[in-house]
């Protein structure tokens, strides 16, 4: 079998480029490990920046987005127990969007099924072969037996523990990472979220995130140990370190039923280059950021758009030349996406080690942050998000 676009992976990268491929009817197959509901279930991201959103709406998969979501205008900062409102868009003209992940990775597979596009899922790919010539050679297994086909091109979109980016030879891969010294420990909740924007708080005990995924469902975070043990922490104890860390006078954090608890370690990795040969990486399987930036998904769906457009304009106009810069093009994107959740992550977080000057200059700077109007609008930017370098013609 020889399909022209082989794409590892149905998570919000993979199934958004064989959708927007398939609008101008380049053939792809999409081969994915889990079945599934696995992947619709996962709980991941919420916030998406206006590009990504309107990535999906031109794409034609954004009704139920556009009818769901709920639109910030800003952020809220917690220091010293006190919040401070970020007016992003009275500040630069541009808000963020909350829409969970698992719901746009939904509304994607169900438009691949619903036109019967080959999305093969419980069926891992085992190794990606000849990505130097002209037509790779993909290994999977499905039902038991092991299959292989043939492409133009692999896409690997399968996260950052994919078989895709290892593909690349060791002596052209360069990898850059950094293991923080802390997780995100967070939980689902049946309660009305108690703020209308999400609330980043910095407070001596660990920073602590509200969020939220619908006017019912709050989404809250607390830093923790990589390895805290789920198992000491009551909900409960969670609610009341909660209402510590981002408490402000007069104010109360509307508890309810936590229906879902999880720990993340934090983690900033990058490779290069994205592609090699006819092997292209797009969202975590080339790169991963601490969700203080809230960069990931909106990072592969920029990553996605370029591919896209690059894609389109090899198989309708002939011209490979963004394929050929694809990498150059998404990497310097992407590093600026590093270099915002890296920062963002230092300026919340309290580090193990922190010496008392080192926790001052910490609060002095989102001091400053709260009260200066030139740094709200750098930072309104970064967080509502880069341009997308190139759209797809759809
Ligand atoms: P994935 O979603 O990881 O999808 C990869 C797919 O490949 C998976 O379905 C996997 O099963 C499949 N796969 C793996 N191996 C194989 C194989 N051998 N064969 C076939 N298929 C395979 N980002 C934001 O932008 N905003 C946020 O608010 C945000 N919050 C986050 C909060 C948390 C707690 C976490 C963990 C992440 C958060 N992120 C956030 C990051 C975001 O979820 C990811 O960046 C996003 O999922 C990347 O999408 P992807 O399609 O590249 O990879
Ligand atoms: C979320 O709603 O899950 C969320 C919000 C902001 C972040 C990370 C995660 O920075």
């Amino acid at each position: 079998m020889h399909i022209p676009v082989a794409i590892v992976g149905a998570g919000p990268a993979g199934s958004l480029l064989a959708w927007i491929l398939r609008q101008r009817g380049i053939e792809s197959i999409v081969l994915e490990r889990q079945s599934r509901e696995y992947v619709e279930s996962r709980i991941r991201a919420g916030v998406m920046e206006k590009n990504a959103v309107d990535l999906v709406i031109k794409a034609g998969v954004g009704d139920r987005l556009q009818k769901e979501c709920m639109f910030h205008p800003g952020v809220a900062i917690g220091v010293h127990n006190e919040h401070h409102f970020l007016d992003f868009e009275k500040l630069i003209g541009v808000g963020v969007t909350i829409y969970g992940q698992s719901e746009l990775t939904k509304d994607l597979l169900a438009a691949l099924a619903g036109v019967d596009h080959p999305v093969i899922y419980e069926a891992p790919v085992t190794s990606i072969e000849g990505i130097e010539g002209d037509a790779p050679v993909v290994k999977y297994t499905h039902e038991g037996q092991d299959k292989e086909l043939t492409c133009d091109f692999v896409i690997g979109a399968d996260g950052f523990h994919g078989p895709s980016r290892p593909s690349i030879p060791s002596t052209v891969l360069q990898t850059y990472e950094k293991v923080y010294p802390y997780g995100w420990l967070g939980v689902l909740a049946n309660a009305p979220p108690s703020k209308d924007v999400a609330l980043f708080a910095h407070h001596e005990r660990g920073f602590a995130l509200l969020s939220m995924r619908s006017p019912e469902i709050s989404r809250l975070y607390l830093q923790c140990a990589p390895d805290e043990n789920l198992d000491e922490w009551p909900d409960d104890r969670i609610w009341d370190e909660l209402e510590t860390r981002l408490g402000e006078p007069g104010w109360t954090l509307e508890r309810g039923e936590i229906f879902q608890k999880d720990v993340t370690p934090l983690r900033s990795f990058f490779s290069a280059p994205m592609s090699h040969g006819r092997l292209f990486l797009c969202g975590d399987a080339s790169h991963i950021v601490p969700p203080t930036g809230a960069k990931g998904l909106n990072a592969a769906c920029a990553d996605v758009s370029v591919l896209s457009a690059a894609l389109i304009e090899h198989y309708k106009n002939k011209d490979s030349s963004i394929l050929e810069r694809y990498s150059d093009v998404a990497l310097a994107r992407n590093l600026q996406c590093q270099r915002f959740s890296s920062s963002n992550t230092a300026k919340y977080h309290i580090h193990p080690d922190a010496n008392a000057f080192e926790l001052k200059m910490q609060i002095a700077e989102l001091e400053y942050l709260v009260s200066d109007e030139t740094s709200q609008t750098s930072y309104a930017q970064q967080h509502t998000g880069l341009p997308f370098d190139y759209w797809p013609d759809i």
